[in-house]
């Protein structure tokens, strides 16, 4: 298939790319690199041996879209372009539906004029708020107590995209709902970097480890779960990116929702054990104050895409644990370095 990635030179994006042109899918990126590097591709090359179209280009430049869809003609879009930060969502809200609404919304339009009718679209967990059961499956209720406008982006994109495929039979979307995508592709050569300091907890782990950050701040013990740290269902990023390639054989109409996760919740301190087994030494953490906004677990029921497209997360905890080591320790400041 000819598939146009936007957000492609990001961290998902990028193990996106490298699976599907492992499977022989002919790749076009789309990407302002505003939150990543074009060294990411350039080393997507180097893993894959084969050519990856690129055009550095603010996703909301409908012109730039459509010349690249009538150019490269794709089969489909996955869209993964995006701002992505909660805390920085709360500080610019603006900026945050303006760029994760428009970009989708100038997408739909020049996919419509250029007769594309199939999309890929990155959710999130973050859709169903507070859980309203667990584990939480596609059904279960969406949009009710999320707590940031980056989480309201992600739901109101998943309306919006709905309501375009009610009014284009033609159209059909896969709306796939990530748990916490974590680790890096087992070559070392890509692997998230994030710009600023991360806020979630992989990245921040890895940098206590590499010596960028002193320790890790635990925000809060005393949650109702085994061990009193919040629980959350941890996806190797590879799975992830397999699983973008499993729903492109979506033949479905309309709009699917399916849970990108493994069906298992992990505590706080389960993750930093294991990170401290792989890294060979203890962790520095120190337990601070619950994070506003947070839920104490959340995790997926992973049924819908095992049964639809036999995809399920076949990589363990302590492997996404090593590939997010081997990618820290040879690239300690990310890509703006040569790998060590
Ligand atoms: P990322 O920031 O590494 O990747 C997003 C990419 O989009 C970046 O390369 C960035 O430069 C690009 N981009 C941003 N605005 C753009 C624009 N206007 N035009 C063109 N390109 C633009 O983030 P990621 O972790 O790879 O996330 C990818 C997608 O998955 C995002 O939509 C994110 O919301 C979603 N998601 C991420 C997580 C997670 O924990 N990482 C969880 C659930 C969903
Ligand atoms: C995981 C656990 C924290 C950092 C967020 C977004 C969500 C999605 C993924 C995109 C929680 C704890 C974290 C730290 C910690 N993104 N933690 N110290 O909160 O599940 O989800 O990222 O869609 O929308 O909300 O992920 O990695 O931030 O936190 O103790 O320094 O780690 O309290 O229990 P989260 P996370």
């Amino acid at each position: 298939m000819r598939v146009l990635v936007t957000g492609g030179a990001g961290y998902i994006g990028s193990h996106v790319v490298t699976q599907l042109l492992a499977q022989d899918h002919q790749v076009h990126v789309i990407d302002d690199l505003s939150n990543s590097s074009i060294e990411g591709l350039r080393r997507v090359r180097t893993i894959t041996g084969q050519e990856v179209g690129f055009t550095r280009a603010d996703l909301r430049e409908k012109d730039t879209l459509t010349s690249i869809l009538r150019s490269f003609g794709p089969d489909a879009v996955i869209h993964l372009a995006g701002l992505k930060s909660v805390s920085e969502s709360v500080v610019r809200p603006a900026l945050y539906y303006n760029v994760n609404l428009n970009t989708t919304l100038v997408l739909l339009a020049a996919m419509g004029d250029a007769g594309i009718g199939r999309l890929v679209f990155s959710s999130s967990a973050t859709v169903y708020g507070v859980p309203s059961e667990l584990p939480l499956r596609e059904t279960s209720a969406v949009g009710m107590g999320i707590t940031n406008p980056y989480g309201r982006t992600k739901y109101m994109n998943e309306l919006i995209i709905a309501d375009h495929a009610a009014a284009h039979p033609d159209f059909s979307a896969v709306l796939l709902r990530y748990f916490n995508p974590i680790g890096a592709h087992p070559s070392g050569l890509i692997g998230e970097d994030p710009a600023q300091i991360p806020n979630n907890l992989a990245p921040y782990v890895t940098q206590v480890a590499v010596g960028r950050l002193p320790y890790l701040q635990v925000f809060g013990d005393e949650y109702d779960t085994p061990d009193g740290t919040g629980v959350r269902d941890y996806v190797h990023v590879m799975d992830l990116a397999d699983g973008h390639v499993a729903a492109l054989s979506h033949s479905d109409a309309g709009v699917t929702a399916v849970n990108l996760g493994t069906g298992r919740g992990t505590s706080v301190l389960e993750l930093l054990h294991a990170f401290s087994a792989v890294v060979g030494r203890e962790i520095p953490y120190r337990i601070v104050d619950p994070r506003p906004g947070d839920v104490a677990a959340a995790w997926a029921d992973v049924a819908r895409a095992r049964a639809i497209w036999g995809w399920e997360a076949s990589r363990t905890l302590s492997e996404a644990c090593v590939d997010a080591w081997r990618w820290q320790r040879q690239n300690p400041n990310g890509f703006s370095a040569p790998p060590a």
